[in-house]
């Protein structure tokens, strides 16, 4: 079974990448993380000139999911250069160079030296919107402007002139912050020479309170963080679905996987790999593990024996809907309920927004009379009961 990946020439032996994270805060950190099946592995953002980071800056929000207002690297570049890297690469899986400048001269020079320490790519973040609040409040007077949403062209210009700078390909990493004019974003990185897009960073700013106290949970002047991890994948996979079908360079999904059925899904959206952060800082590196053999064990089931033979099938299945006019269905087809899966837990019963399902004296009871057809208690479902049938 192969499970590599070519990006912009680049293998990686599994379409899994440690994103730019905690995990890629150090060469020693990455040489540990490597051990866990990763394709490569991704620097946390390398400046020029570091900022101490502002207390305390990562909290968990509901479901695993997280806020931050974490910096880049803690570390020097200068530091990066000679002594991590050198490390990095001893785990012998591409490098990933996530770096930023304050202005294009200093992107360049960082991009430059990055090639020159080993690294296989660089990838170069759009915008932190939570940031600008945190600076402002650190160096009074400066004025940090929230990046505009609409307006792709200086970004592009940034990726053209790191793309001309360097010989490794460029991969640009949008913020979650641009979903939703995300294809008007790829076609600039494209036609600016981008190799590939990394998609998303976190979305925000967004802020969570100690209700306890009334205080914002994170630091800084108003607490404000990046939102990651579950709560945003369902929006990142639109990103990645419209993205992969507007340009023809590699998407890299991110956002929210944390567990392998997460990273198929991008697949099928169109990535040719995905990175993850919040699972892994949560729950420890194995994670990235078990998502490389959860998506083996699940290319076994299906009997697919390479990632393209379901890389992009969410986009036939959209052109099915099409074809066989089922792009709008609203005739109901009734749930089928397997009571030899069902334990009687009464999740569906809570869930049924119309009051479609009792609890019987062992199993749940589905009233087709009642039923609109809704398809929530085939999701809710604990035990894979419950199936509904509109496409196949
Ligand atoms: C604690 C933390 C620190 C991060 N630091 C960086 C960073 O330095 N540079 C960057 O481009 N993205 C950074 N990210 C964003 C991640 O690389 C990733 O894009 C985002 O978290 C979405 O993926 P996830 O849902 O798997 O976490 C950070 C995320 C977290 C949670």
């Amino acid at each position: 079974m192969d499970l590599s990946v070519t990006i912009a020439g680049v293998k990686l032996k599994t379409p899994v990448i440690s994103a730019s994270c905690i995990d890629g805060k150090d060469g020693t950190r990455i040489a540990a993380v490597s051990e866990f099946k990763i394709g490569a592995a991704t620097t946390k953002t390398i400046v020029k000139n570091m900022q101490k980071d502002v207390m305390p800056n990562m909290k968990m929000v509901r479901g695993g999911s997280m806020i931050n207002c974490v910096f880049g690297t803690n570390l020097t570049a200068e530091q990066w250069f000679r002594d991590e890297f050198p490390i990095a690469l001893e785990a012998g899986i591409p490098i990933i160079a996530n770096m930023a400048g304050v202005n294009p001269e200093e992107a360049i020079e960082l991009a430059k030296a990055c090639e020159a320490a080993g690294a296989s790519f660089i990838e170069y973040p759009s915008a932190c919107p939570h940031m600008g609040n945190v600076l402002e409040a650190m160096y009074p007077g400066l004025k940090v402007e929230l990046p505009e949403v609409n307006d792709p062209s200086d970004y592009a210009r940034q990726i053209e002139a790191v793309k001309k700078a360097v010989k490794i390909p460029v991969i640009a990493k949008f913020s979650a912050i641009y979903q939703l004019d995300c294809v008007r974003w790829a076609k600039a990185v494209e036609a600016a020479g981008a190799d590939a897009i990394s998609a998303a960073d976190s979305i925000g700013p967004a802020i969570d309170i100690d209700i306890e106290t009334g205080h914002p949970v994170l630091g800084g002047p108003k607490g404000y963080g990046g939102l990651t991890g579950p709560a945003i994948k369902p929006l990142v996979l639109k990103m990645v679905l419209d993205i992969s079908e507007a340009v023809n360079i590699p998407v890299i999904g991110i956002g929210g996987i944390t567990k392998a059925e997460d990273a198929i899904a991008y697949i099928m959206a169109g990535a040719t790999a995905v990175e993850l952060a919040t699972a892994s800082t949560m729950y420890g590196y194995e994670r990235y593990e078990e998502i490389v053999d959860g998506i083996e064990a699940f290319m076994k089931r299906k009997g697919y024996t390479s990632l393209e033979d379901f890389r992009g099938l969410t986009h036939k299945k959209i052109a099915e809907r099409y074809a066989t006019g089922k792009q709008i269905i609203q005739d109901i087809t009734l749930p089928v309920h397997d009571k030899s899966k069902c334990d009687g837990c009464g999740s569906c019963y809570m869930a049924c927004a119309y009051g479609a399902i009792e609890m019987g004296e062992r199993y749940a009871e589905l009233l087709p009379d009642k039923c609109e057809g809704c398809g929530l208690c085939v999701s809710v479902c604990p035990r894979k009961a419950i199936s509904q049938n509109y496409f196949e």
